[in-house]
């Protein structure tokens, strides 16, 4: 992994103002040349930049249809860069603006652990076993999946790609994000005993032979440290407060939660469901706060607030701030390229398998 680059003095200390002002205007000398990609979760002050706003499989497809683009800053997290880079043409630079943007969530399943668990499941013999990595992993465990005949998903198409496995195995490894795993799995009518939670840092998962031999799905100990901040009591006390309130959040939220709420589905699927709704509808939404925020300010005639008290911001998406965009496009003025994101040859290989899949069962 490269060393963030630091951000001059220079850089830190201009007045707000000055970072929007310049930011115009190194991307207006970089033309054509340069896409920026900015995520739902990015802040408002980065956004406004964007070339293309979306979700993460969505920003890396639009990445590789911009052929014409050399220089494509995703503002985003690590694993999101990874993919782009997997996706689009060797010329093609990827850049996220700060090296130590990544997802807590994908931090979880290192390639060891992974490679460690993958063996011990196939020693056993009991039923072929496909895996599944959510995108939000490393390139490194979309390659191990790729490599042994699985594939990538998005919260958009688990369900799908669970099918997919099944038809090809009697068995699923998902990978790292337990609770997309068990809310996809449990809604498609499997129920909680078939499932089985690997916990990387134990013996043999944590889990006994018989455990193990038995479980038709076996979930990764994964989780998102935002979605997880949201909790049945938050359910609980918005059907108190305010009974007509829709409650809509992302598969990422634990079980409890997802059983408790009105409708569950990707980043798109909230956009698309408060875009849908009426004037004067309430929704309490479950998911990180500048969407939601971003959400709230779009649609001045709906009634939208956080499903938490607590601020679910992703602390990791925040660090692309306005002032490592500045800096990155202007070192990009200047000849230089800074924070390149770039997978090395083999791993690509192997991560373009899983995504290639994926990308079919849409
Ligand atoms: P999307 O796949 O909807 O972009 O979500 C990514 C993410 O990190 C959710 O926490
Ligand atoms: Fe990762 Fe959660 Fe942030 Fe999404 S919101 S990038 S899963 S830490």
């Amino acid at each position: 992994m490269q060393t963030p680059e630091t951000l001059p003095n220079e850089v830190f200390e201009l007045a707000d103002a000055e970072v929007l002002e310049r930011i115009s205007q190194a991307k207006q000398s970089l033309g054509r040349d340069l896409l920026i990609l900015g995520h739902h979760y990015q802040q408002a002050d980065v956004i406004r930049f964007a070339d293309f706003v979306g979700d993460s499989l969505g920003l890396s497809r639009i990445a590789a249809q911009q052929s014409q683009a050399k220089w494509i800053v995703f503002c985003g997290v690590h694993f999101m860069a990874e993919s782009a880079d997997i996706l689009t043409d060797p010329q093609q630079t990827v850049i996220l603006p700060d090296l130590s943007a990544g997802c807590s969530m994908a931090d979880m399943a290192r390639l060891p652990d992974a490679q460690l668990c993958w063996d011990r499941l196939n020693s056993l013999g009991s039923g072929k076993i496909v895996p599944i990595t959510y995108v939000n992993s490393s390139a490194a465990i979309k390659a191990l999946v790729g490599r042994v005949g699985g594939l990538c998903c998005t919260s958009s198409n688990a369900a799908g790609a669970i099918h997919w496995a099944l038809e090809r195995g009697e068995r699923v490894l998902f990978l790292p994000d337990q609770h997309l795993g068990r809310n996809t799995a449990f809604r498609l009518g499997y129920p909680l005993q078939t499932m089985a939670l690997w916990e990387p840092d134990k013996p043999d998962g944590g889990l006994t032979q018989e455990q193990l031999a038995k479980a038709k799905l076996i979930l990764w100990n994964g989780y998102c440290s935002v979605h997880q901040i949201f909790r049945e009591a938050d359910v609980e006390r918005i059907r108190r407060e305010s009974p007509q309130t829709k409650i809509l959040v992302h598969p990422e939220c634990c079980f409890e939660v997802v059983q408790k709420a009105d409708h569950i589905g990707s980043t798109a699927y909230i956009i698309k469901t408060v875009e849908q709704s009426p004037p004067g509808s309430s929704w309490a939404i479950g998911t990180e706060v500048n969407l939601v925020a971003r959400l709230a300010r779009r649609y001045p005639d709906r009634h939208i607030q956080s499903l938490s008290l607590v601020q679910c911001l992703c602390a990791t998406m925040y660090r692309v701030d306005p002032r490592h965009l500045l800096h990155t496009l202007e070192c990009l003025a200047q000849g230089e390229i800074i924070n390149r994101i770039q997978v090395d040859e083999a791993t690509r290989t192997d991560a373009r398998l899983a995504l290639d899949r994926m990308l079919e069962i849409k």
